[in-house]
């Protein structure tokens, strides 16, 4: 149980003062926007006296962030204002050196590749599992993490876990219990996760078991504003000076007040989540789900995070099923080709949402969806694998690239990545060497109607290569 809000309470006492700006921001208490929402720039401020400094925090900030600290029982936790892509990027550049080598799950987030791009890091990337139920990529196996080690010397590991569609890491504490004990440190980019442990019906956060620094997107998933997030140092591993050198560096010298101030109460609503509010919660989200599968052609898949729900609808795509749903209003999370995923609100106890109507929504989708031609979702062909890309990015940098056919590219060095959805686990990266296997690969799903991610000109039968490879 926490009782303050440290942040809050303070901008509110300043808004009630009516202070005169002669300060940034230039909107001047929302007095010179033409925004509907102007009203609430009154909370938009600065640096001022009294309001502390996020880059070198003394009072109200210094004491939110020390309740977080608490509330998830770390060394040391902070707020981020540029979202979990400046906490990735400042976890490695605490704990990495330019040069070093560093093994990554291959369907990281983007802002892993920018990091290894900027810190100059030397990437093994290996294949995640793919979960059937779930139809998604999941974990690293710990069989190719060991293969991994013992083939090069490897200074740290990225893992995501959750993944976005809340399927948790296999063997995460036997992962965590290797690397350790082989020296290498665990960064985990834990965007998904910002609510686990909040109660014990919640998954337990990568904190719980032993991950030396941990990422969240407060925004995702608790009630903080976009760009709100968390990272946390767990671990004598991380130095604490680095990590607030390059967050210094990284994020905005104006951090938005608004942001820190939903991230203290982001902070609070977790640290207050009881049992009760989680009890109350499931009996909501299981009536929901009854109503959703009553809905001839609809199935509804569950996963390890209690507030992610697969929908499906028999024989048609996500995406079309995405289509008929915003047709009703119903916004979900993303698609895919086998689905829709909805993140479900993490209702405090008596708090409601409108799933009666929204269950009438998915009652009208699904009756156009009934008139739908039907086809069988491809499965794709699955290899997993431990592959070192032939350049890293650092040294891709200066080199020209050019396209070529499909076919010619087999042996030529990868000058773009290609990511097919499905299974979203890039099939090429920038600076690998194309093998036949992979080209065999990228034309079975083109003729499958899968969808590459990004700017190639796959469809032309074209590839970027680099040119002298
Ligand atoms: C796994 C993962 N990591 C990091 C990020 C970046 O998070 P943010 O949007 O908070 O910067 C995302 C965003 O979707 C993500 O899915």
């Amino acid at each position: 149980m926490q009782i303050n809000k440290p942040i809050v309470d303070k901008l509110i006492m300043f808004e009630e003062q009516k202070n005169y700006s002669f300060h940034v921001p230039g909107h001047k208490h929302g007095l010179l926007s033409t925004l509907p929402w102007k009203e609430s720039l009154t909370y938009d401020v600065t640096e001022l006296t009294g309001l502390d400094d996020l880059h070198s925090p003394e009072t109200i900030i210094a004491q939110a962030q020390q309740l977080l600290t608490q509330d998830n029982n770390t060394i040391s936790s902070y707020f981020l204002v540029n979202g979990s892509t400046v906490g990735n990027l400042t976890m490695l550049y605490a704990t990495c050196n330019a040069g070093d080598t560093i093994i990554v799950q291959r369907n990281c987030h983007k802002s892993i590749f920018n990091a290894i791009s900027l810190i100059g890091l030397k990437p093994i990337y290996i294949t995640p599992e793919w979960d059937e139920v779930t139809n998604t990529a999941t974990s690293i196996n710990i069989t190719l993490l060991k293969e991994a080690h013992e083939a090069f010397s490897i200074t740290a590991i990225v893992l995501t876990t959750p993944n976005y569609y809340g399927v948790l890491a296999n063997e995460l504490r036997e992962v965590i219990t290797y690397c350790h004990t082989n020296n290498i440190i665990v960064l985990i980019d834990e965007a998904h996760g910002a609510h686990f442990g909040a109660t014990a019906a919640f998954p337990k956060s990568a904190l719980a078991y032993g991950a030396d620094i941990v990422v969240q997107s407060a925004h995702k998933t608790l009630p903080a504003m976009t760009m709100g997030a968390f990272l946390h140092i767990n671990s004598e591993r991380i130095n604490q000076k680095k990590v607030e050198l390059y967050l210094g560096m990284l994020q905005s010298s104006s951090p938005s007040y608004p942001i820190m101030a939903s991230l203290d109460d982001a902070r609070h609503f977790k640290a207050n989540y009881t049992d009760e509010d989680f009890l109350y919660f499931t009996k909501i989200k299981s009536k929901f789900i009854a109503s959703l599968t009553a809905i001839k052609g609809i199935l509804v898949i569950t996963t390890d995070d209690p507030l992610k729900l697969l929908v499906r609808y028999e024989g048609v795509t996500g995406f079309e099923l995405q289509t008929e749903l915003e047709k009703q209003k119903i916004y979900a999370e993303l698609a895919d080709i086998y689905q829709v995923l909805l993140l479900l609100p993490m209702l405090k106890n008596a708090m409601t949402f409108q799933f009666e109507e929204i269950i009438v929504g998915v009652q009208l989708a699904s009756e156009k969806l009934a008139h739908y031609l039907k086809s069988t979702p491809p499965t794709t062909n699955y290899h997993k694998a431990i592959t070192q890309p032939k350049f890293s990015p650092i040294e891709m940098e200066e080199k020209p690239a050019c396209y070529v056919n499909i076919y010619e590219g087999i042996g030529k060095v990868a000058a773009e990545t290609l990511v097919p959805y499905p299974p979203g686990i890039p099939i090429c990266l920038a600076g690998e060497v194309i093998t036949k296997e992979m080209t065999k690969e990228i034309i079975m799903l083109l003729e499958i109607g899968a969808y590459f991610q990004g700017n190639h000109r796959l469809n032309e039968k074209l590839i970027c290569v680099m040119k002298e490879a």
